[in-house]
Order: structure tokens, then sequence, then C-alpha cells
């Protein structure tokens, strides 16, 4: 198997290249066409590993590649699930080499979606290959990857639904995380839940001079600020009525089992230039940043931000604004307690809109599961060093529906790292990570076979 992977190096690298060119950006519909281009290329991939079935599914929205390879009814099936689509590159200008004309450079790759995720699931197309060219898949293997993550997979669960028995599996596996550093392996056991709204604020019925009016009439940019100045306290606690109401607290020994991850504050510091953090008093950077929840702007806009200076006190103001959320929060009750709290707070001289984008639920999975011992086992095979169980601050909002409509837990054996700039300019994945992932996954299928029996 080894053997294998060595001899078609150049080629698995060659292809991931290729599929990096199509700018598969599902934000954009001047992007429509290249998504079916991004589709097209994984169906062919599947196919090409030796599937017995490749696929393009059509949604509501991009569509869903899905394939199988079915050896034996009596074994365990596993999903594999990724996603094709990525960020939109902008701001394109920050970029050292063009988004979707891959370079390597110091052993890495530079292209949007190098890690995130097309470098990660192609890594499972091109194990899937190996297994079947090598003789040795334990398991039947679906494989589905969707074209809507990065806007919330919001024709997703529908899809999942009308095809639950085509779906049907043992396990999910998904590499679309990261691990804490190519020396120390970790796999994610939790994933945020995500809320997210714009808002909008109106004043004035038209733009007024600053001058005749200013100091009279309400500036909802300055309202604007305000309201969103008061949704957290001095502490960094989040002030709108029931947020944590169902907040899970972790146990002390949860919580040091948590802190005891490897984690260099100086090193985090220095690789964003920050001369300090801040964050919700009482936890430290790891849980804030991933057992805690959070409200953070992600936008904000309004009045005059041309060249040079215009006195005007603008009609309208806007934010968008997204809360990522911890087991036992959900979406729904979160949208209604920010709606219900955000209007209440608006002072009479504006009104004021809330409208939702996508959510999510958050994940948990356990560290005494099968798949997850499989995971382990398999990470400590090729890393040579037992992963550490970690909990992720990202969000993949089809892993809790998974749960719910196939009845099965996913594993994030992801192979990211934080340095890859994940839906930043300049996103890279590095070779070791990539290669690693691809003798990784036929591990992971082996010890679950075994396991499983
Ligand atoms: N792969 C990420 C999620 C992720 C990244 C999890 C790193 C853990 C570690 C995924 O593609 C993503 O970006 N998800 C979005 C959610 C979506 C609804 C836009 C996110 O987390 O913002
Ligand atoms: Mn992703
Ligand atoms: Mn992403």
């Amino acid at each position: 198997m080894q053997q294998y992977i060595e001899n078609n190096r150049d080629r698995f690298l060659n292809e991931l290249l290729d599929l990096l060119r199509i700018p598969s950006v599902s934000a954009d519909s001047k992007f429509k066409n290249d998504m079916l281009k991004a589709a097209e290329f994984v169906r062919d991939s599947i196919q090409k590993a030796g599937a017995d079935k490749a696929e393009i599914y059509e949604t509501a929205g991009h569509p869903v590649v899905y394939g199988e390879k079915i050896i034996d009814p009596k074994l365990p099936t596993v999903l594999i699930y990724g996603h094709y689509d990525v960020q939109p590159a902008d701001p394109y200008e920050l970029w050292n080499s063009p988004p979707f004309e891959p370079v390597i450079k110091n052993e890495r790759i530079f292209a949007r979606g190098a890690c995130d995720d097309k470098g990660q699931f192609y890594m499972h197309i091109k194990a899937l290959e190996t297994m079947i060219a090598t003789d040795t898949l334990a398991c039947n293997v679906k494989i589905m990857i969707e074209g809507e993550e990065e806007i919330g997979s919001s024709n997703l669960g529908t899809f999942v639904k009308e095809y639950r028995e085509m779906l049907k599996c043992d396990t999910i596996l998904i590499s679309d995380t990261s691990i804490i550093a190519n020396d120390v392996p970790s796999i994610e056991t939790g994933l945020r839940g995500l809320t997210y709204v714009e808002v909008e604020i109106v004043g004035a019925n038209r733009d007024l001079h600053s001058g005749v009016y200013g100091g009279g009439v309400a500036n909802p940019i300055n309202v604007l600020c305000e309201m969103i100045a008061s949704l957290k306290d001095e502490n960094g606690h989040i002030t709108i009525p029931g947020f944590y109401e169902k907040v899970g607290e972790l146990t002390t020994e949860q919580r040091d089992a948590l802190n005891a991850a490897p984690f260099d504050l100086e090193e985090y510091k220095k690789d964003l230039q920050i001369n300090d953090i801040q964050g919700e008093a009482g936890y430290s950077t790891i849980e804030r940043t991933s057992v805690r929840p959070t409200l953070d702007v992600n936008g904000i806009w309004g009045g005059y931000i041309g060249e040079g200076a215009k006195t005007v006190l603008p009609s309208k103001a806007n934010a968008k604004i997204s809360m990522r959320l911890v087991p036992h929060q959900t979406d729904d009750e979160i949208l209604e307690l920010f709606t219900k709290h955000f209007e209440s707070i608006a002072p009479a001289s504006v009104k004021v809109k809330v409208m939702p984008h996508h959510g999510g639920l958050p994940y948990v999975t356990p560290t005494d599961s099968v798949e997850y011992k499989a995971a382990e086992l398999a990470m400590e095979e090729s890393f040579g060093k037992k992963p550490i169980p970690t909990r992720g601050g990202g969000s993949i909002p089809i892993v809790a529906l998974f749960e719910q409509e196939l009845g099965c837990k996913s594993i994030l054996m992801g192979f990211g790292l934080d340095i890859d700039a994940l839906h930043s300019p300049n996103e890279s994945y590095g070779l070791f990570n990539y290669y690693k992932g691809i003798e990784t996954i036929p591990l992971f299928f082996k010890h679950y076979a075994e396991l499983k029996q």
C-alpha cells in the first residue's frame, strides 16, 4: 500500500492541483459553471479510483457528488463526507500568487481550497484508489462530496432525507478539521454550532446633511455601534437574556483534560502579531475557542466610505453577526433570543430588522466508540504518536443532521494546521499533511473493520 502511494506520489499531487484550478466558489453566482465543473471532476475521479458508482445529483442549489464501492454487504460501511466548494478568494490583492493557480512553495500547496476542503477530501479519493488497486479495502465505502458547505449546506438536509437508504452506513468519516501540529496529532471530538444573522438599522427616510440635521436625528451607524457594544459586558459575557441557559458546563476533569493540550500563548500572539488576547473572563484561550459560545460582528457597513470626506448623516446601517454555539444550544432558539433582544434594545428613533442567514447545531462525539478508536489507532500508527482528543471551534452544520437522519456518529479525522490560513488570503496545505492523510485513511478502514467484527 505504502509502495503504491510512493509510486503515484506525483500524480496524486498533480490531480489535486488540477482540482484547485477550478474556482468553485459557492457563494458567488458568477462561478456557477465552475461549480458544475468541479462536481464533474470529483465524479470522474471517484469513478477512476475504482468505485462501482459515481454520480452527480442535482439539488435546489449546487449539486452533490455521490459514489460507492460495495465489496460485501456483510462488511461495515463507512460514509466519507467532504465539500468541493470553497470560500471566496477576496481580497485578491493580498494573495502572493493567484488563488486559483496553485503553486508549491516551502513544501506547501498555496491555493484557495488547498486545505478547506479540496486537499482534505481528495486524500480520501486517493486512499480509496490505493485500497482498491492494492486489494486491501476492508469496508464498504460510500462517498458524498457536496457543494454548499461554505454557504451553510442548506439543501443537503433535503438530500440526506431523500436518499437516507442510499446513504445508510455504520459511521461517517470526515477530513475537514485540524490537528495541533505535525508532531502532535489530534482528533476533534466536537464542533460548534452557528447562528448567523444580518441586521439593519434605519433612521430618517434619506441621507441627511450632517450639519443641518446632525445632533437632532438618530444616526443609524452610531445607534448600531451602541447596540452591538451592549451585546457584551466588561467580562466578555454575552448579555442576551437566556443566551447561556442551555450551555453545558464542563466538569473540572473535562476542563483539565482540554487545557492539558499543548498550547503556547506567546507563540499564538506572535503568529497573529497581537500584543494581547481577549475573551470571556474565567476561561482559557483553548476553552474560549472551543467549548464556549461567541458573538462576533463579521461585517459592518453604512455611510460614506469613498475617497475624501462627505458630511452625511446616513439613513441606514447594517451588520452581519454570527454566534458560535456549544452543546446544548440550538440555532433556532438562539436566533429567537437574539432577534427579540436586538429589537428590544433599539431606541424609538430608529427601525430595526433582523434577517436570519444559515445556522447549524453543535456536535460532540464520544472517545470510547469503535470509530473513534479506529481513528486513534490509525493516527497512532501513521504519526507514531497517539492523537490527543480536542474540541474544534469551527462548524460543519451537516454533521449534527447526519446524526439525526442517519443515526450515526461522524469522526473528524482532519489533517489541517492553524497556519493553513483557511478562508484567508494565501490558504495553503502542507505536502506532509496531504500524504499523511492518504497514508492514514486506509489504516482507519483496516482498524475499523477489525474492531467492528
Ligand atoms: N472546515 C471548516 C470548519 C472547520 C475548520 C472546523 C477548522 C474545524 C477546524 C468549514 O469549511 C467551515 O468553514 N465551516 C463554516 C461554517 C459554514 C456554515 C459557513 C465555519 O465554521 O465558519
Ligand atoms: Mn471545510
Ligand atoms: Mn470552510
